[in-house]
């Protein structure tokens, strides 16, 4: 399923980012036209009863008590017919077309993206007025829904109606529309924002990722340590009499530091650890390993049946570096890449599905070969 392109009207991909990104929300009425849900309710349900997926139902009764109950869920009938929202994260990871919801946003680097979260909400559902740390892009599916976006603000208060829901005080909003089917809200990060569902209503909510840099840091020295890359000690051959033995020198502090950034610095190393951090799921993914390992006689073979699709898995996380070397990096594993298999290289990180004819193509080449069988090995890739 590919989703219809993204209608800016008076914007584009580059005035959006210029204006908007990062600095002020935004409604788009009608950004996709004749907008169709990617996955039926009853599906989302039913993900939402798998342990590995993470899901949440957010219910408020009519005294205003918040209620948040976590997947796996058995059944839903004890939610009745109102006041509740099914939250269900990285849903395409699961569902292809929902996954293919990304396409429209593929002006921001896919590294730069998170996940697709999917809600199903009844009449007067939703989490409540919040904040979010992260941009979220939020796609209006099937149903009604009243939604209010604020400016960021230091006088709202933090309310914690239950322990697993923060929420905050009532805001002044900047938006205030009901969202209909294909409507496309975005909001920037820490702007609060409330929607209540008017019916039965579905939200597809593209969500990105923002590492935080202490995240960053334990995430290198992690790296560092796994691969006793850290291990050479600080030197100071180079060392003059001292006036003060008890001052840690502005001279010293400067060299600990070089020292320190020394290994930030190394273009080759800093790629390995970044590609293989952003390109991480957070979220568990269906990895579809072949029941016998696939060498190039066995990709041979199967290559003599004309009408094979190469699929990627869904929801899977792709980048490519090249600026010490040419390496592609799928969940976290990263595939060094030769000149010759760029191409090949590219169109899995794009995940393209292949045809047996492309495939056949790239496999006159024994680099190619031992990419392909790799990433179908590893389980990144299936065949159809
Ligand atoms: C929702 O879809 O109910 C929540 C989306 C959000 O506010 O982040
Ligand atoms: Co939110």
């Amino acid at each position: 399923m590919t989703i219809a392109a993204l209608n800016w009207g008076e914007l584009s991909p580059e005035k959006f980012l210029a204006e908007y990104w990062q600095k002020k929300p935004l409604l788009i009425k009608q950004a996709f036209k004749n907008f169709e849900d990617t996955i039926p309710a009853d599906e989302l349900a039913g993900l939402a009863m798998e342990a590995e997926i993470e899901s949440r139902i957010v219910s408020v009764d009519n005294k205003g008590d918040w209620q948040v109950d976590h997947g796996p869920f058995e059944d839903f009938s004890q939610y009745g017919e109102e006041n509740w929202t099914l939250l269900v994260q990285a849903v395409n990871n699961w569902s292809r077309p929902t996954n293919s919801l990304l396409q429209p946003f593929a002006f921001i680097p896919r590294w730069r993206i998170d996940d697709v979260m999917v809600s199903f909400s009844t009449p007067n559902g939703g989490v409540g007025p919040h904040l979010d740390q992260y941009d979220v892009f939020i796609i209006q599916g099937s149903g009604k829904r009243r939604w209010q976006v604020g400016a960021p603000n230091k006088a709202l208060s933090t309310l914690l109606p239950h322990p697993d829901l923060k929420q905050v005080s009532a805001f002044e909003p900047l938006i205030d529309e009901i969202t209909e089917a294909g409507d496309l809200l975005y909001i920037p990060p820490n702007h609060p924002h409330n929607g209540v569902s008017i019916e039965n209503s579905v939200n597809f909510s593209i969500g990105f990722q923002a590492p935080s840099s202490q995240e960053l840091w334990s995430s290198f020295a992690d790296k560092l340590i796994d691969n006793n890359l850290g291990e050479l000690r600080f030197s100071d051959t180079a060392r003059k009499v001292t006036d003060s033995s008890t001052l840690i020198s502005k001279a010293d502090q400067q060299q600990l530091k070089a020292f320190m950034l020394e290994q930030l610095e190394d273009t080759a190393l800093f790629e390995q650890f970044i590609g293989q951090y952003l390109t991480q799921s957070h979220h568990a993914l269906e990895l579809l390993m072949p029941v016998n390992e696939i060498d190039a006689d066995k990709l041979a073979d199967i290559l003599s049946e004309p009408e094979i699709l190469f699929m990627p898995v869904s929801g899977l996380k792709a980048a490519i570096t090249s600026e010490a070397e040419i390496t592609l990096f799928l969940n976290g594993d990263s595939f060094p890449i030769d000149k010759q298999s760029l191409p090949l290289a590219e169109l899995l990180a794009e995940q393209s599905p292949l045809t047996t004819n492309q495939v056949k193509n790239f496999n006159s080449c024994l680099k190619n070969t031992q990419l392909l069988t790799n990433v179908l090995n590893k389980g990144y890739w299936y065949i159809e």
